[in-house]
């Protein structure tokens, strides 16, 4: 026996192998994640994946939605070929909505970061013992009217769970219309962080993702282009090449050395 700690790291595949190599393999275990961006930049699609491949290798599954119904993301996944309600009548995941109403155990009656807490834990007692994944998309719903709370109720969340042996992915909406406080609640809690970005260039929507933290990890620094192909999923492209816009100087600077080149030339 050696009084080294363990530095092994045991790391959970997001379900998509392109971005495992941008984190060094996958997420460490017992992390929570934020998957945050706009609208419609895959932030969905990718909790969609961590939970299949948390199904596929035997892990205690737990998926709580607050954007669309249970039937929603059901219907997105089959669109990847993924079969969550098999996992579901497996007894391998739970799918938690909330405010659908009805007398179903598995409806949130509030946004309330207690009762999430409560609720996943007991689907996660209701699934058994074992190594678990939770995908709570999104968390910052929990806060849209209380943003000031943003980092108490993620701590919180955090805090409780992480006894429980979940690896969580929590999404955060980018929300440029509410206070800064609302997205970096999470943020600075998280122990990680997956951006995820979109630019219309000549005309074309491309989507693109950013490893913006990922703490004991040498992560990728570099954005790579996504993008979602039907029957197939979230695909990485590749590194995001660099751009006129990215790398073209201001146009007083281009000017300014373009006349002191003139001025060069005149003197000679
Ligand atoms: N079957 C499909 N084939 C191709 N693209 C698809 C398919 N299904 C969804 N998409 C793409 O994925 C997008 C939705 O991505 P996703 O739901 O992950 O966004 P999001 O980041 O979760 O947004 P929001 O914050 O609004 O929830 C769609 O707008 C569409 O462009
Ligand atoms: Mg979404």
């Amino acid at each position: 026996m050696s009084d080294q700690p363990d530095t092994e790291i045991e790391r959970l595949s997001t379900g998509i192998p392109e971005l495992d190599k941008l984190i060094a393999g996958g997420i460490p275990r017992g992390f929570l994640v934020a998957a945050t961006g706009e609208p419609g930049t895959g932030k969905t699609v990718f909790c969609i994946h961590f939970i299949a491949q948390g199904v596929s290798e035997g892990d205690k599954c737990i998926y709580v939605t607050t954007e669309e119904s249970r039937e929603s993301v059901i219907k997105q996944a089959a669109q990847f070929g993924i079969d969550l309600t098999k996992a579901v009548s497996d007894g391998k995941l739970l799918i938690i909505d909330a405010l659908m109403g009805g007398d179903d155990p598995w409806t949130l009656r509030s946004l309330d970061v207690e009762e999430l807490v409560n609720k996943v834990i007991e689907a996660k007692k209701a699934l058994g013992f074992g190594r678990a994944r939770l995908v709570v998309d999104s968390l910052s719903a929990f806060w849209l009217d209380r943003p000031a709370m943003a980092r108490r109720y993620s701590y919180f969340v955090k805090k409780v769970l992480s006894k429980w042996d979940f690896t969580i992915v929590a999404t955060s909406q980018y929300a440029i219309t509410t206070s800064d406080a609302f997205g970096f609640g999470i943020e600075h809690i998280a122990d990680g962080i997956i951006r995820f970005r979109r630019f219309v260039r000549g005309g074309v929507l491309r989507r693109f993702v950013l490893v913006e933290k990922m703490r004991q990890t040498p992560h990728s620094l570099q954005m790579h282009e996504i993008t979602v192909v039907d029957g197939k999923g979230l695909v990485v492209l590749g590194p995001a090449r660099e751009r006129v816009e990215d790398v073209k100087l201001p146009k007083q600077v281009t000017n300014r050395i373009l006349r002191a080149k003139e001025e060069k030339e005149a003197e000679i």
